[in-house]
């Protein structure tokens, strides 16, 4: 975790941290690791030859299974959604061994459904399913961990405590682990990286029943802009700036975003003086790699 420097911030006395996830490895880094860490260990314990998962075809999650699989020894299928496309996660999750099928896009709305992996798990028998993003309880359980790792590094900071944990939102799953372990008195931010029309709001609240968690302190804050994986010329702007300034690297698809909503609180008056706040980088940085320029231009969630 490190001080991010950043003009805005700094203007209007609100001091501000990162966790510096997308650094903890070259190919598990964000808040991917403690997603998939559960099901990895499932997969072991119940001799799964392999793990099977469904994502697009820019997918942090595919791609961070995949590396998993690789390393420590399972077999992974990726279910794709959409038809074949050209991408270096592709290439990648290719290269990482894993078996892709494409599913266009009626068969990929279906995934939430039950009788969805049927058929997959009669063709791959004894696999593991992960659901999207690393989700359900076994996601969201190693997510808490990373409670406890800031509270670990607050005193580097010369910090007794923090505010508000700003993070960007996909499926909630992150979310989820973090309000699992989270104190009383701080609240979390979570910044929707996704439209709310895909029902995360509603996701969150499930997975916090189905853990028994009474307590809620979060917030989730609009921050899709376009759309899901849509961004203009104005947050690539936005985004280099906050490189340039911070030293760290972000991308456009949930950190900018999570950035930018942040920007507007604290522009709105939102977060008093004084104010101190720890954001989640969420690694990722794989998944934008534009090798063109039209690449990134109608990316489809
Ligand atoms: C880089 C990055 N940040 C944030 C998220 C959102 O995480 P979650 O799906 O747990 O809400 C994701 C999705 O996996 C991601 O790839």
């Amino acid at each position: 975790m490190q001080p991010l420097h950043l003009s805005w911030l700094e203007a209007a006395g609100v001091e501000a941290a990162i966790l510096r996830l997308e650094l903890l490895d070259p190919l598990l880094s964000g808040n991917k690791w403690f997603k998939l860490k559960g099901h990895l260990r499932v997969a072991e314990a119940s001799g799964s030859p392999g793990l099977i998962s469904v994502g697009g075809a820019h997918s942090n999650h595919l791609h961070a299974l995949a590396a998993a699989g690789q390393r420590f020894g399972f077999a992974t299928v990726g279910l794709l959604r959409g038809e074949l496309q050209d991408t270096v996660t592709v290439a990648d999750l290719q290269a990482m061994g894993m078996q892709l099928h494409w599913l266009g896009y009626g068969e990929y709305r279906q995934r939430h459904q039950a009788s969805f992996w049927l058929p997959w798990l009669q063709r791959y028998s004894g696999y593991h399913p992960v659901p999207e993003g690393g989700g359900g309880l076994l996601g969201t359980e190693g997510c808490a961990a990373i409670v406890d790792m800031i509270d670990s590094q607050l005193a580097d900071l010369g910090w007794s405590d923090y505010q508000q944990l700003w993070l960007a939102v996909g499926s909630g799953t992150t979310l989820v682990g973090l309000q699992l372990a989270m104190p009383a008195g701080r609240e979390l931010v979570g910044a929707l990286a996704v439209p709310a029309r895909y029902g995360v709001g509603e996701q969150i609240e499930a997975l916090l029943q189905t853990a028994r968690v009474e307590r809620r302190q979060y917030r989730l804050l609009e921050a899709c802009g376009a759309g899901f994986g849509r961004f203009d010329q104005a947050l690539l702007d936005f985004m280099q700036d906050c490189e340039v300034q911070s030293c760290v690297q972000f991308e456009p698809i949930y950190s900018s975003k999570m950035l930018l909503a942040l920007q507007q609180q604290v522009a709105g008056g939102y977060l008093a003086a004084g104010s101190r706040v720890v954001l989640l980088h969420g690694g990722g940085l794989q998944g934008y790699r534009p090798v063109g320029p039209d690449e990134f231009s109608s990316v489809r969630s």
